[in-house]
């Protein structure tokens, strides 16, 4: 693939399945990716955790893509991922918590949502009108690989539409956004499959806003002090992503189940001799890592038109757990007439 004959804006807007290609981070995609996001288009690109959908955070008009591109119904604020930590200096303040958390944690399954430098060069939508600002160091080596080439913050949520479970594969992003944007990044299934952990740290107290891979109790550790989960006001929510319903398949998900109905699909856990087409177990071995890797893509698999709900049997709520029961306690709330989806 010649790169230097590659012309964004010669791409049609997204029109169809068709019109999105998936090219591999080996084969000029990287470049292809780098080149398409500085002329302010909207890219899906690997991170170890799902899938994002990326933009150039200092520009308004390709911020406001994203959310055009996913459907959204209302803006909520973005991460902004940077390729290192001193790259996020330019437009949030850390503190010594931020700088202890930065030290061991990042690159990595970690957000820090910080105070927004006055003049951050970041578009104002991106923080959706707060005075803060929420920053990750991916450490997938096709991110990193990309962030650099980009040399811009690059403001991405997951590379879902609004409402559906997050991507874990180049795959789901092709099923759920084919079409209506120009590139995905394809680098492998994201290895840790939930999203990154959330820590508000504008507050006097470290609040966790999104539970994920990196543990609450690993958090208070490295700040030696104690992390408060954040109470899910759904009526004021921190963080949109704590509005009840969320990562929702169609499907209705019915929560410490023993046994599947017959019109309903069964999410097993551990040594489970219930194996068929509406079954799927996130990991025989009863391992929370591999589980948390194959939560995603199995809720996808399960949400067939012919299921009425999915049955999921008790998860164990230690380490990433935790993380699991979180994201299926999202998917089984009652849905809102408005989602608030990320
Ligand atoms: O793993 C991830 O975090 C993925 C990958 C692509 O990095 N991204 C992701 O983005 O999950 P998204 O937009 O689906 O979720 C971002 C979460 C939301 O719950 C959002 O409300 C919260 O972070 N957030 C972002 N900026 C914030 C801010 N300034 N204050 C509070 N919460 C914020
Ligand atoms: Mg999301």
């Amino acid at each position: 693939m010649d790169d230097t004959a590659f012309d964004p804006a010669a791409l049609p807007e997204a029109a169809n399945e068709d019109r999105t290609a998936l090219v591999g981070a080996g084969t000029g995609g990287i470049a292809r990716a780098a080149e398409l996001l500085r002329a302010g288009r909207v890219v899906a690109f690997p991170t170890e955790t799902v899938y994002g959908l990326g933009a150039d955070a200092t520009d308004d008009r390709a911020v406001a893509a994203i959310f055009e591109a996913k459907g959204r119904p209302r803006f909520n604020p973005l991460i902004v991922h940077v390729a290192e930590t001193a790259a996020a200096e330019a437009f949030a303040v850390p503190d010594d918590r931020a700088h202890r958390l930065a030290e061991t944690l990042w690159p990595g399954p970690l957000t820090l949502v910080l105070p927004r430098r006055a003049d951050a060069p970041v578009s104002l939508l991106v923080s959706a009108g707060l005075d803060t600002v929420a920053i990750r160091v991916p450490a997938h080596p096709v991110a990193q690989a990309l962030l650099r080439a980009v040399g811009r913050p690059v403001a991405a949520p997951s590379a879902n539409r609004s409402g559906e479970v997050s991507p874990t594969t180049a795959q789901h992003v092709l099923e759920s956004l084919g079409g209506r944007i120009p590139l995905i990044l394809a680098g492998g299934k994201a290895e840790v499959g939930l999203e990154s952990t959330v820590v508000d740290l504008t507050g006097p107290r470290p609040l966790l806003l999104r539970p994920g891979a990196v543990t609450r109790e690993t958090l208070a550790d490295l700040l030696g002090e104690p992390v408060d989960a954040a109470a899910g006001d759904p009526e004021r929510p921190t963080a949109p992503g704590q509005l009840t319903s969320h990562y929702a398949p169609r499907a209705r998900v019915r929560l410490a189940a023993r046994d599947a109905a017959p019109d309903e699909a069964l999410l097993t856990f551990g040594p489970d001799l219930r194996k068929g087409p509406r079954v799927e177990n996130l990991s025989e071995a009863g391992d929370l890592v591999e589980a948390a890797a194959n939560l995603f893509a199995a809720l996808r698999r399960l949400d067939r038109p012919d299921v009425a709900a999915i049955a999921v049997v008790p998860i164990p709520d230690e380490d990433l757990g935790a993380a699991i029961n979180d994201r299926l306690r999202r998917a089984a709330a009652p849905r809102p007439e408005q989602p608030g989806t990320t």
